[in-house]
């Protein structure tokens, strides 16, 4: 009996002995932890008043960035045929006929006010900044207003994530068509439906949904 007695606290101890040392060893690999994932967060220069070159942002979402790199979208500024579209419109129409088509192809251009293409972060295009920062999209009659939040905000699909050198903010127009729709819907002055990628989603107006998998859209 006394042994008994005796042996229960000396387990006891062994056990609060043993919890301990779990402790320490979780609060060690926690901080561990904690200093790996900082030593990991790289150096980045984001742009916190207005856009961010793309660069930046795949310094973190690498897999996104090359995806993005390689689609229509990051080329929309810079490719030949683009180019010599252009160069067309301009000698047939003037300058407000230059200035629409870059309204699409090199939205930077719209709200830099870079017409004459100079800057680096216009032959960007479509960029991630662009795109994510993209609060609302409202349709009137055919026409289609975009309002932007530029700055530290990333909004997107997700919810409830973080991260460590942004804010985020689920906006569910990320998985409708119709936030496309500002620069895949287009009439001509004359009427004629010259691009009607959107319509033709209305008959379902939710994007698939899957990480970045939109139709046809390679780099998302
Ligand atoms: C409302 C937005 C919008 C405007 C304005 C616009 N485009 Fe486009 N353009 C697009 C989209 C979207 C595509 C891709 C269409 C698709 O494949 O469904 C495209 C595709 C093209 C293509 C074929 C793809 C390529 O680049 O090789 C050319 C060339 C082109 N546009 C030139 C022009 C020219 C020149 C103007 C001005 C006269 C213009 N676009 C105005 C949105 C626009
Ligand atoms: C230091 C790393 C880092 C950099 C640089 C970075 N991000 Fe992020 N971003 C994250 C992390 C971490 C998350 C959390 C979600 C995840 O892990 O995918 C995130 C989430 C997001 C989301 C999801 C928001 C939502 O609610 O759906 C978007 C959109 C986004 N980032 C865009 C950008 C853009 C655009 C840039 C460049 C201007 C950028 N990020 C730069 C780390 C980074
Ligand atoms: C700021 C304007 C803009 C927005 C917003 C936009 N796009 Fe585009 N997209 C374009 C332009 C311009 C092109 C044509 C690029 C080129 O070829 O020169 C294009 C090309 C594409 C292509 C390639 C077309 C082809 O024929 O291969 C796909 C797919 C696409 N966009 C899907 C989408 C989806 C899906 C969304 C919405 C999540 C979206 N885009 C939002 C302007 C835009
Ligand atoms: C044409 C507009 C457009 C461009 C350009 C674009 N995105 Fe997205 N992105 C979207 C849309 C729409 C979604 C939501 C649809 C989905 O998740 O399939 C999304 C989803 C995301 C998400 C959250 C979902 C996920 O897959 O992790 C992140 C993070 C993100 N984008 C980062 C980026 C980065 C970084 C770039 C540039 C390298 C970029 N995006 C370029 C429109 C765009």
């Amino acid at each position: 009996m006394i042994e008994k007695t005796k042996g229960i606290p000396s387990l006891k101890a062994g056990l609060w002995g043993g919890f301990f040392l779990l402790l320490v060893l979780l609060l060690n690999t926690s901080s561990l932890a904690v200093s790996e994932t900082s030593k990991k967060i790289p150096e980045v220069d984001l742009n916190p008043m207005g856009l961010t070159p793309s660069g930046e942002c795949g310094k973190c979402h690498q897999d996104i960035y090359k995806a993005w790199k390689n689609s229509l979208h990051a080329q929309s500024a810079n490719n030949p045929v683009f180019w010599a579209a252009l160069l067309q419109a301009y000698f047939q129409k003037g300058e407000p006929a230059r200035k629409m088509c870059l309204s699409c192809h090199a939205p930077i251009a719209n709200l830099t006010y870079d017409f004459g293409l100079e800057e680096p972060l216009t032959h960007e295009g479509i960029n991630c900044d662009y795109c994510h920062s993209i609060s609302r999209v409202q349709q009137t009659n055919s026409e289609f207003t975009v309002e932007h939040q530029f700055g530290l905000l990333k909004q997107g699909p997700l919810q409830n994530v973080k991260s460590p050198v942004h804010e985020t903010r689920h906006n569910p127009l990320y998985r409708q068509s119709l936030y496309c729709a500002g620069c895949h819907e287009f009439k001509s002055p004359e009427g004629i439906q010259l691009i009607g990628t959107y319509s033709e989603w209305t008959k379902s107006p939710y994007l698939p949904q899957g990480r970045h998998a939109l139709p046809g859209l390679s780099h998302a």
